[in-house]
């Protein structure tokens, strides 16, 4: 997809369609009042007829014959009082999929006047939410039974702070990208993303952004003592990989920030079997890791002034002959003994190992994520990522850093009650707590392994794939929290693009 920046007037833009926002109440924005009056009135008879009502990511289509763009998709921006630069991302993105599903190929994107001395972080919501519209799920169709005819977009940028305009359209295209590739990642299927597979990408795309990039094999995993991870990984005939992303954004600086994520290529559940139905979905189970390669890719572009590592233990969850059986005692990498008293509580089984590993490497912040719980997806459902940590004050500085991108995550606790659950008669603890509070109990398991490390657990189950597209958004893999996560990076690096008071910054650092 070509991005690009023109500074025409919207009723001079030259594209296939021009995006133009309106708000609930019949209100026009400055860009759709001035091709309303060009067009005679067209936009707000649309309007007035009610085909839409404004609602944010709602479309009508105007033929404009003989204007330079061709036609006007008004969109709706919702109530403009409660504007906030990340609705920017719903509009572009329901913009191109409505338009890309029509056979229009260039279109101009105008920006409403609240982008005034909002630049970076509306023209990033643009952009990236543009090319997250552009994304769909039909890589391995010969010939894709939904079209995505979108071959380029241009942000307008008359009236607008030009240099920001143009920081945040980078920007976006770097958030956009990554979000698409962690969705690409996750949306592959498991024969064609294996451990090994995943390992590979994450050094190619390592490469190209200039992110060191370490890759443990099964011996040196072993060499490091990570015998939780391997008791998961020795079920399978595909060997696991343990992936190490370093990005040094500060090198005087002795802070480092570590970014954990699940790479389960494939969850079978191994000897504690899943049940058959919506079992291939268990190929999303490394959507975590996913998110932390390709957020770790683009901070490698984006450049912030932090010191970040990303982890990603990955291996299958398989019943192979050699696979660990219910009541077997492995060891962590911190000494501890885990008895296993379900296969299928996989996850935390790697995650141990790995924030373990985050600690020795010095970590002084953790942030992991991972499709970790069903419980989850009862709790939340698909409507929000639940966050839980260790300490309210980096938990908060999270959820702050996170709102303003759009992602959803809900606070929940983490009491003494959930760690008691987790208490083995036989090893320091067992990799399950019974039904209550099972996401919560996970949690409780992983913050044995973190030490006195600030660390947030995201537990992604319900938000990293969902079964129904929207306007925005195709159905499947969602690449969430890699929005999130670089929106904590660049908090915690002092340069936020948004503030947590939702006032956005016209410039960055
Ligand atoms: N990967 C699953 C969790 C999951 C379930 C993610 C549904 C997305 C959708 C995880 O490894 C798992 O199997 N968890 C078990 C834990 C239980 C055995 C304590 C679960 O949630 O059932
Ligand atoms: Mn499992
Ligand atoms: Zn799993």
């Amino acid at each position: 997809m070509q991005v690009l920046i023109a500074q025409d007037a919207p009723v001079s833009a030259r594209a296939g369609a021009l995006v133009v926002p309106v708000f609930t109440n019949g209100e026009l924005s400055s860009a759709a009042k001035a091709v309303d009056a060009a067009l005679g009135g067209a936009i707000a008879a649309v309007l007035a007829s009610e085909e839409i009502k404004g609602k944010l990511a709602d479309c009508a289509l105007v033929h404009a014959n003989g204007q330079p763009f061709h036609r006007v998709l008004v969109v709706g921006l919702g109530d403009r009082a409660k504007f906030e630069p990340s609705h920017l991302a719903r509009y572009a993105g329901a913009a191109v999929r409505y338009l890309g599903r029509r056979n229009v190929d260039t279109l101009a994107i105008a920006l409403p006047d609240e982008a005034k001395g909002n630049e970076v972080a509306c023209a990033s919501f643009a952009i990236e939410g543009a090319l997250s519209g552009s994304f769909e799920t039909t890589i391995y169709q010969e010939k894709p039974d939904k079209r995505m005819a979108v071959q380029a977009i241009t942000l307008l940028a008359n009236g607008f702070d030009a240099a920001a305009i143009k920081r945040g359209v980078e920007r976006g295209e770097i958030l956009g990208d990554a979000v698409n590739f962690a969705r690409r990642l996750a949306v592959t299927p498991a024969n064609d993303m294996t451990p090994t597979i995943l390992a590979d990408e994450a050094v190619k795309c390592g490469k190209a952004a200039g992110v060191d990039v370490e890759v443990f094999d099964e011996a040196r995993i072993r060499t490091e003592s990570m015998g939780s991870f391997l008791s998961v990984a020795q079920g399978s005939v595909q060997p696991p990989k343990f992936i190490i992303m370093r990005y040094n954004g500060d090198p005087g600086s002795k802070e480092l920030l570590a970014l954990v994520g699940k790479g389960i290529t494939f969850d079978t559940g191994g000897i504690s079997l899943k049940p058959p139905e919506r079992m291939e979905e268990m190929k999303y189970d490394m959507s975590g890791g996913a998110a932390v390669v390709a957020t770790m890719c683009a901070l490698g572009k984006l450049k912030p002034k932090l010191n970040v590592v990303g982890l990603v233990p990955a291996t299958e969850n398989m019943p192979g002959g050699k696979a660990t059986k219910p009541g077997d005692i492995v060891k962590a990498m911190n000494g501890k003994t885990i008895e296993v008293i379900n296969t299928d509580a996989e996850g935390r089984l790697i995650l141990a190992d790995a924030l373990v590993y985050a600690n020795k490497l010095g970590a002084t912040k953790i942030v992991d994520a991972a499709t970790l719980t069903g419980a989850c997806v009862i709790a939340l459902g698909h409507a929000a990522s639940a966050a839980i940590g260790s300490d309210d004050a980096f938990t908060n500085e999270f959820l702050a850093a996170a709102k303003s991108t759009g992602e959803r995550y809900w606070h929940m606790p983490l009491y003494d009650d959930y760690a008691s659950a987790m208490k083995s008669d036989i090893a320091d603890l067992k990799n399950t707590g019974g039904r209550p509070a099972g996401t919560l109990t996970a949690a409780a398991f992983l913050k044995s392994f973190v030490d006195e490390t600030p660390w947030v657990h995201l537990d992604i189950a319900g938000t990293a794939y969902l079964d129904n597209e929207s306007a925005w958004q195709a159905k499947g893999p969602t690449g969430t929290p890699v929005r999130a996560f670089v929106s904590f990076v660049e908090t915690l690096a002092g340069a936020p693009v948004v503030h947590a008071n939702g006032k956005a910054l016209s410039s960055r650092a």
